[in-house]
């Protein structure tokens, strides 16, 4: 689909990418802007490929150091119309420059390297998944966790997950680290859209959040992540900023199953032994998120080693720093919902609704104790001390003194 006429100039536009020709960029754009009414009688599709279209022409002036709707200002109406229309951010996402972009030929690139193809596709490939992985989510987060269907669902999304894998397996194996950070990382800064902020077509887009926060997150992330979280919504699709909405107001999918685990696991399990298969097939999900975001944090370090890198942090608006902060959340979600973390929880403090939750939790038990320094063996676990990084799950404590779901 080509509503803006625009296979020539994107194909131009590679080479002016090489040369810095901003003049030539800022003309073509100039062409391409579509007028007001003729963008308001786009079908969805088109409004979506004309978005892609004027999209890398934005990220490609700002990578050379202007401002682009200070430069084509007559191209605001017609991104705030393009996104009004569409439901989505005036401006391109990793959607318009991964998933809404032909193959072949016609391909958007900003640079016409092989690199970018292979990221491109790495991002395009997941999708599908990632959107039944979704479907998922919201199928988990109404079911209980005793209910047999609970573990089948589970199973379920970790074969869809396991995309991630081999993207980034991908990725690593065909994108060098010091060519992404040197060459591909600038056209994915912030420009300014009406005075909005808004963030670059990069893969941090990807909703793999959007499943923590169902699974977890809602109620156990740190303040970092939620914050990351919440600023990554508005790039996402309605649907998905809808599943958001909803997932931020009830308890995670493991609360739930830890609730059911109560006070006493051991008599939990023996009373409804599905729990037990129910833990171990979200152990199994999340150790596949586990060995994508080790793998990830891999090339995301080499990209923003300090002699490499030309900025300090991810084009999602977070650092390397946060990737490491989310895998351990996701190990220490694992580990909690092994068992040996289940928190018990007396009346008095029911289920915390955050780590940190937990931790104040935590602190009032072992202010409860008679020396007030030692941490009762019912109190929740702390977030674990950062450890080297690795795409293997780290060790998971026994399932309440048996061998942990995932060895067994
Ligand atoms: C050269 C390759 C890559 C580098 C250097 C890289 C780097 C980063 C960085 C620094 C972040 C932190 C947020 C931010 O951007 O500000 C991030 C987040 C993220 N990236 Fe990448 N990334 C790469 C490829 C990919 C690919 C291929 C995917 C998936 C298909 C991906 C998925 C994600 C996701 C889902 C997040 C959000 C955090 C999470 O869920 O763990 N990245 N990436």
């Amino acid at each position: 689909m080509d509503p803006l006429r625009a296979d020539g100039a994107c194909q131009a536009l590679r080479t002016w990418n090489g040369t810095a020709d901003i003049a030539a960029m800022a003309a073509a754009l100039r062409t391409l802007v579509p007028a007001l009414p003729e963008a308001g009688a786009y079908s969805a599709d088109e409004a979506l490929a004309a978005m892609r279209d004027l999209g890398i022409f934005l990220g490609s002036l700002k990578r050379h150091g202007t401002e682009p709707l200070s430069l084509v200002p007559e191209a605001l109406p017609v991104l705030t119309e393009l996104g009004r229309r569409t439901g989505m951010v005036p401006r391109d996402t990793v959607h318009h420059y991964c998933t809404w972009n032909p193959v072949g030929e016609r391909r958007r690139m900003y640079t016409g390297d092989a690199q970018e193809a292979h990221l491109q596709d790495s991002v395009r490939m997941v999708f599908p998944s990632l959107r039944d992985g979704l479907e998922k989510g919201s199928s988990l987060s109404e079911t209980d966790p005793l209910d047999p269907k609970f573990a089948l669902l589970m199973d379920e999304l970790a074969a869809l997950l396991e995309c991630m894998v081999e993207s980034i397996t991908m990725v690593i194996d065909r994108v060098s680290p010091h060519w992404f950070a040197r060459e591909l990382r600038p056209y994915f800064e912030e420009i300014t859209v009406g005075g909005r902020v808004l963030l670059g077509p990069a893969a941090a887009q990807v909703p793999l959040w959007l499943l923590d926060q169902v699974v977890w997150a809602s109620d156990h992330a740190e303040p970092e992540y939620a914050e990351f979280l919440r600023e990554s919504v508005p790039y996402s699709l309605p649907r998905w900023r809808a599943f958001y909405g909803h997932w931020s107001v009830v308890p995670s999918v493991v609360s739930r199953l830890v609730q059911c685990y109560g006070d006493d696991p051991e008599a939990a399990e023996l009373r409804h032994p599905q729990l037990r298969l129910s833990a171990e097939a979200l152990i199994r999900m999340l150790r596949v998120v586990i060995v994508f975001r080790g793998r990830h944090l891999g090339i995301a370090r080499q990209a923003y080693e300090s002699e490499v890198r030309l900025y300090p942090v991810g084009s999602g608006g977070a650092g390397v720093d946060l990737l490491r902060q989310i895998l351990d959340l996701t190990r220490q979600t694992a580990r909690m919902s092994g068992g040996a973390g289940v928190p018990r929880h007396d009346q008095a403090h029911p289920l915390p609704r955050t780590c940190a939750g937990a931790r104040a939790a935590q602190s009032r038990a072992t202010a409860s104790t008679p020396h007030g320094s030692a941490v009762p063996a019912s109190a929740p676990s702390a977030v674990p001390a950062p450890s080297a990084p690795s795409d293997q799950p780290a060790p998971v404590p026994a399932l309440n003194g048996k061998e942990a779901p995932w060895r067994s």
